[in-house]
């Protein structure tokens, strides 16, 4: 059985005090911090780069989950690799030419490589992926459009987390975007076991509370189906 993860992404803390919220957060349960790469362009937001993934990494452990929302995916694996990222997921809308040099390089510089689809990209995309002799090992399914935090959970995406899940039973499959107490039902009765959370889980008086209702929601659709 798959293992839940619980991902605060780290786009809802305060960026002033990285070390310390990624601290606290693992303090209250959290398995990851996810990590918002953003260039401005594939999305419109701009974030972090491979410098405070470096910095942040000096001061945690913890297992870095990036989310590479940038039109040039090649050109970070290697400064990620150097800076300390544990997953490097990049999306699949702008790697139809070089995934599998992607995927070849993100393992070389010992990252877990997965793919990320957004919301109108149909989840057939990233079967060839998956089926690959080097197949990514996760799959982040979009339930909001990718660039900002606090937006509107999509149910709609569940048909492709239960897709996914129907097909791969062993894979981790990701949901970002919306989550929180009133959603994670849906999202883990479809199989998801990665779940970020990011305004639910910052915006809580008691994020701990928060993270192990995630976590106990993914255990209990995992004792049913
Ligand atoms: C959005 C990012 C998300 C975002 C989630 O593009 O990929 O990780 O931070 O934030 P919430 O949980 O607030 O929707
Ligand atoms: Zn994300």
């Amino acid at each position: 059985m798959v293992k839940p993860k619980i991902a605060p992404s780290m786009l809802s803390s305060d960026f002033a005090n990285l070390a310390s919220e990624a601290e606290r957060m693992l303090q209250c349960g959290a398995d990851w911090l996810h990590m918002d790469i953003m260039d401005g362009h594939f999305v419109p937001n701009l974030t972090i780069g491979a410098p405070v993934i470096e910095s942040l990494r000096k001061h945690t452990k913890a297992y870095l989950d990036c989310h590479l929302m940038v039109t040039n995916p090649l050109d970070y694996v290697e400064p990620l690799g150097k800076a300390g990222a544990s997953g490097f997921t990049f999306h699949v809308e702008v790697s139809k030419d070089n995934w599998k040099e992607l995927v070849q390089l993100i393992k070389s510089k010992g990252m877990t490589p997965g793919v990320s689809l957004k919301p109108g990209t149909p989840i057939e995309d990233v079967f060839p992926l998956l089926e690959d002799e080097n197949p990514v090992e996760l799959v982040l399914v979009m339930t909001v459009e990718p660039g900002f935090g606090g937006q509107k959970f999509m149910p709609q995406m569940m048909d492709k987390v239960r897709t996914l899940r129907k097909k791969y039973p062993s894979l981790d499959i990701e949901v970002d975007g919306g989550l929180g107490p009133s959603t994670i039902d849906m999202a883990a009765a479809a199989g998801a076991n990665c779940i970020v959370a990011g305004s639910s889980v910052f915006g809580a008086s008691d994020p701990a509370q928060v993270i192990s209702l995630l976590r106990k929601n993914v255990e209990d659709s995992q004792k049913t189906n």
